[in-house]
């Protein structure tokens, strides 16, 4: 009778460690703050899947229709500009581009769309940003919002005007 009993004292050691090295979950936020003149504000949660990374981004206070929406290479929102922030972040030194494309800055990601009332809110799962490692870690770049829409065209920044709003990407 001992020995079975051993076994099954064993094999739930081994379920619990198991357990406790399961990865945690990879998480960061950016909280947008207006820049000088500017009423954006808002949030962006960053999630990291197997091989892309979920985003989900709300944001209040824009003018409406679409604004360039990026990561800049530098946690500095300092400048009342924000220009601060540097640009693009692109470790991989690719050229600008839309996000459905490989070849494109790390920080590339999708416009965000304001309705009438200034609200925009975003869902996209990008491949090539990590958290937490590795040269495309976008803990401590800067999420930064834009006044004009991204042509996605226009080297190196799409031509999406002035910065209206900007965090810096932390770990949550
Ligand atoms: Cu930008
Ligand atoms: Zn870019």
């Amino acid at each position: 009778m001992k020995v079975p009993l051993g076994s099954i004292a064993i094999g739930a050691l081994v379920v619990g460690c198991a357990t406790t090295m399961e990865a945690p979950r990879n998480e960061a936020v950016a909280d947008l703050a207006p820049t000088a003149g500017n009423s954006a504000k808002g949030t962006v949660t960053f999630t990291q899947k197997d091989g892309t990374v979920l985003i989900v981004a709300k944001v209040s206070g824009l003018t409406p229709g679409n604004h360039g929406f990026h990561i800049h290479e530098k946690g500095d929102c300092g400048a009342a500009d924000a220009m601060s922030a540097g640009g693009h972040f692109n470790p991989m030194s690719k050229p600008h581009a839309h996000p459905s494309s490989p070849d494109r800055h790390t920080g590339d990601m999708p416009m965000l769309v304001a309705d009438a009332s200034g609200n925009a809110t975003l869902t996209a799962e990008l491949t090539l940003m990590r958290i937490g490692s590795g040269p495309n870690d976008i803990i401590g770049k800067a999420v930064i919002v834009h006044k004009d829409p991204d042509d996605f065209t226009t080297q190196p920044t799409g031509n999406s005007g002035a910065r209206v709003a900007c965090g810096v990407v932390r770990k949550a």
